[in-house]
C-alpha cells in the first residue's frame, strides 16, 4: 500500500505521463449521464469535480451549458487533456490543486465523485466526507460512484464497503441514494454504490 506522501502529484502525472491510467472510462459513464439529465439545478449552479482526471463529466455539463462547472486535480497532465478537448472550457475553472485545500467559500450545490475516493489512501476517508461538507452549501448534494468491493491488488484502486462509507459520510449528511448502482459501466457492475447525499443543516 501506498503512504499519502507517495500518491502526490508526481505519482499521479507519473500515471497519465506512461499511459497508465485503466480507470478512465474515455466518456462520461451512464450514472452520471443519467443523474445530470434529470437534475434540476439551474445553469448558474456551482459544480465541483474533484480528483477529476480528463474530466469527461465537466465536458458534459459545459456542453449541457452549465456555466459553474469546477474541477480541480493534483496532476496538470489531467487538466491539459480537458483544455485540449474542450477549449471553451473556462481555464480559470482547470483548478490544480489538492482537494484537502480548496477554499469552501463560496460554497458548491453540487459535488460529482467517480474513482476519486478509491484513489485517495483510506485513512483520507473521514477527511473526504468532511471537506465535501465544508465545500457544500446546507441542501448540496454530494453524487456519484463509490466501490463496493475489495480488491485483490494492493491500491490504488482502494476498496471499501457501504457500512464502512455510511459511518463517514452519516455525521454530515441525509442519505437520499446508497445502493447498488445498476447502470455501471460493463467492468463496474456489481461492484458500484451510486451515492447520492444531501448535506445537513449546522
Ligand atoms: C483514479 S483517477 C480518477 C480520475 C477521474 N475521476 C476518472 O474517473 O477518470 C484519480 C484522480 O485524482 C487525482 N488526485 C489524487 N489525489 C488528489 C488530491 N488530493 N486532490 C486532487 N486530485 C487528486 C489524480 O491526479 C487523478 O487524476
Amino acid at each position: 500500500m501506498h503512504s499519502d506522501s507517495e500518491l502526490d502529484a508526481a505519482y499521479w502525472s507519473g500515471r497519465y505521463n506512461t499511459g497508465q491510467t485503466g480507470w478512465d472510462a474515455g466518456a462520461i459513464t451512464p450514472p452520471l449521464r443519467d443523474y445530470f439529465q434529470q437534475m434540476s439545478l439551474p445553469h448558474a449552479a456551482r459544480i465541483l469535480i474533484p480528483g477529476a482526471g480528463r474530466g469527461y463529466e465537466a465536458e458534459y455539463l459545459h456542453t449541457a451549458g452549465f456555466e459553474n462547472v469546477f474541477v480541480a486535480d493534483i496532476a496538470p497532465e489531467a487538466l491539459r487533456d480537458l483544455h485540449q478537448r474542450v477549449p471553451g472550457f473556462p481555464a480559470e475553472h482547470l483548478v490544480e490543486q489538492d482537494f484537502f485545500a480548496l477554499p469552501t467559500v463560496p460554497a458548491y450545490d453540487l459535488i460529482v465523485e467517480q474513482t476519486f475516493f478509491c484513489a485517495l489512501n483510506p485513512g483520507l476517508r473521514p477527511d473526504y466526507a468532511r471537506q465535501c461538507a465544508a465545500l457544500l452549501r446546507t441542501g448540496g448534494t454530494l453524487m456519484g460512484l463509490l466501490f463496493d468491493t475489495e480488491f485483490a491488488a494492493a491500491g490504488p484502486p482502494f476498496g471499501g464497503s457501504r457500512v464502512e462509507y455510511e459511518a463517514y459520510f452519516a455525521p454530515y449528511f441525509d442519505f437520499v441514494h446508497f445502493a447498488p448502482a445498476f447502470n455501471s459501466i460493463k467492468p463496474r457492475q456489481g461492484k458500484e454504490l451510486y451515492m447520492c447525499l444531501r448535506k445537513k443543516a449546522g
